[in-house]
């Protein structure tokens, strides 16, 4: 098992002459580097990855984005991005829609998806502003089509074909509140959506972002369920911003290169149901017990840092539209037949005795293709500890969700 590498979005097409795209096999593409390049190292114990696009060290918008974004303005690269089109061989091309496209993270997020050479078609559905979105992102020059639905009346339509459904839709956190606060609002949201998507697009991935994720992706279960198509190897609730928040901690209190840095952060998604496992970081280094549990508190409460930053303007939004954006192209891979693809997300599980738990797992075609347990062997106390913690709290919110499910009719 070769590990995975790293996620490169490009800025303009530089999919070679037919031959079939993958971001891993394309020449050093300018763009986002989503993944660690250890992101597999701590269970496989193979070596990490070696593509161009791993080796290559960049940052959003850093150098070589803004040169590219300069150059894809170039008639060479016009020309470049013409000859792709008149391909005649068939390209990746997967279908993603984004339900809550007009928001905080939908905006941003639909144009990270937009720059992804995997994507086909990208559908931008809310109940209102999404036709001025639509319209501002279909000027890039990215092969995928930019579709908007407006409505509960097109919300079907929307849905159609779609291979990868994103719901960020919902109301954001303000200071003071827990996103449990959220729950009655944003529970009847997702419900109705992920109705739809039951309706329309069943085989889909479906990426839950809106919170409380600890009870929105059991609601969606339940919806599902209560539908008859319900996967669980297909639904996903969307932690992959508690990672990326650990590797940039981690990276920034150990001086480590950014790109090195993996930690694989269980539990949940809501304070102490966070659980980051320090002790098995890649590279492997040494924390002292107050450095465990200073990064340890601040990976919990960064979202309640943004909430409070933003002064009552909302909750995460560009590094959520990041984050979810890696876990859209980790998902394209594994669609794309990508057989080294790991995240970490909040899934059905029997890891533990609860129902739904986040954990590494090994993304294939069909969805979860396996659960990484190992990265729960050897804890240490402390992360014992924690695991043993947030498990209550994480149980009430399941729980709560199934009952809110259960207590309501699905629409026929
Ligand atoms: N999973 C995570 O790590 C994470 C991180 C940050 C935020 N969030 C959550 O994401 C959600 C969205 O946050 P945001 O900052 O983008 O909020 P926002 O208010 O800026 O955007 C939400 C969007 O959803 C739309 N919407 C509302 N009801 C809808 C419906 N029924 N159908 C379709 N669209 C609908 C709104 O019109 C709006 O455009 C919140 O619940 C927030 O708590 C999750």
């Amino acid at each position: 098992m070769a590990a995975t590498s790293a996620t490169t979005f490009s800025v303009r097409s530089t999919m070679p002459l037919g031959s079939k795209v993958s971001p891993i096999s394309q020449p050093k593409a300018f763009g986002v580097r989503f993944n660690s390049k250890n992101c597999v190292k701590n269970f496989s114990g193979l070596k990490a990855a070696t593509s161009g696009s791993c080796e290559s060290d960049s940052s959003f918008l850093g150098k070589e984005s803004s040169a590219a974004l300069r150059d894809s303005c170039t008639p060479k690269a016009q020309k470049q991005y013409q000859r792709s089109w008149k391909n005649p061989q068939p390209q990746a091309s997967y279908k993603v829609a984004v339900l809550g496209a007009a928001g905080g993270i939908g905006q941003p997020l639909a144009l990270l998806i937009k720059m992804s050479p995997l994507v086909s078609n990208l559908r931008l559905y809310d109940i209102a502003n999404v036709k001025g979105v639509a319209a501002d992102l279909s000027h890039c020059n990215t092969p995928s089509q930019v579709l908007d639905f407006t409505g509960a009346s097109e919300l079907a339509n929307c849905l159609k074909g779609v291979n990868v459904v994103v719901i960020p839709a919902g109301v954001p956190r303000k200071p003071g509140m827990t996103r449990d606060d959220l729950f009655n609002i944003n529970a009847n949201i997702v419900k109705t959506l992920v109705e739809a998507v039951a309706d329309n697009c069943p085989d889909a991935f479906i990426h839950i972002i809106s919170n409380p994720v600890n009870s929105t992706v059991p609601i969606a279960a339940e919806v599902l369920k209560q539908k008859g198509v319900y996967d669980p190897k297909k639904l996903f609730g969307v932690t992959t911003l508690d990672v990326v928040r650990a590797n940039t901690f981690v990276a920034q209190k150990k001086n480590l290169k950014l790109i090195d840095v993996d930690v694989p952060v269980v539990g949940g998604h809501a304070g102490i149901t966070i659980l980051p496992l320090l002790s098995k970081t890649k590279p492997s280094v040494s924390f002292t017990d107050d450095e465990i549990h200073e990064l340890t508190v601040r990976i919990q409460n960064a979202g309640t840092e943004v909430v409070e930053a933003k002064a009552g303007a909302g909750s995460a939004t560009l590094s959520m539209a990041y984050a979810a954006a890696r876990f859209v192209e980790s998902s394209l891979r594994a669609l794309d037949g990508d057989s080294d693809v790991y995240e970490c997300c909040f899934i059905e599980s029997d890891l533990t005795e609860l129902p739904f738990f986040a954990s590494r797992v090994k993304l294939g075609k069909k969805g979860v293709e396996a659960v990484i347990s190992s990265d729960f062997q050897g804890l240490t106390e402390y992360e014992q500890k924690a695991l043993e913690a947030l498990k209550p709290e994480l149980k009430s919110s399941i729980e709560k969700g199934i009952g809110f499910a259960q207590k309501q009719t699905v629409a026929a």
